[in-house]
């Protein structure tokens, strides 16, 4: 396993449509290794292949540092509801914003083992299925930002 280095705004690879992905490769075993690895090092809640390089429909996410996921060629085919929030995205380090998002997401996908699989979330988790799915198909959650990028706070010194 390694950490890779997160793609960050600005790099064009954020902006192409990631490839489905047909089989599972040892090559594919480790990106998604990786991934995760690169994910808990950032302090994220979830990471698209295309954000360390990569243009496969793969994305990691865990919101609550114990629920990891792992979803090959996600589609959502259910949302319902709507929530406002602060969200940001390893890739734009160090901003947050106000988006709008479905409350209540499902999505369908291949886990590790290619077999289907689907995974419903409500509010952060909602939020997250949409942000990343939205990765797969090269669009960054700054197009979606209500008022401006604001920098995230940082923490105080003792
Ligand atoms: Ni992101």
């Amino acid at each position: 396993m390694a950490i890779r280095q997160v793609r960050e705004m600005g790099d064009e690879i954020l902006s192409k449509v990631s490839k489905e992905v047909t089989a599972m490769t040892p090559r594919t075993r480790e990106l998604i290794d990786d991934m995760i690895e690169t994910m808990y090092a950032s302090n994220g809640v979830g990471l698209a292949a295309v954000q360390v390089g990569v243009l496969k429909r793969i994305v990691v996410m865990d919101t609550t540092g114990e629920d990891l996921h792992v979803l090959i060629n996600p589609k959502i085919v259910e949302t319902s509801g709507e929530q406002t929030g602060s969200e940001g995205c390893l890739s734009v380090p160090g901003k947050m914003g106000q988006v709008t998002r479905p409350n209540y997401a499902k999505v369908v996908y291949l886990d590790e083992n290619m077999q289907l699989a689907e995974l419903e979330g409500t509010e952060l988790l909602a939020r997250c299925i949409c942000h990343e799915c939205d990765h797969l198909d090269g669009k960054l959650y700054v197009e979606k930002v209500e008022g401006d990028l604001v920098d995230v706070p940082t923490e105080e010194e003792d």
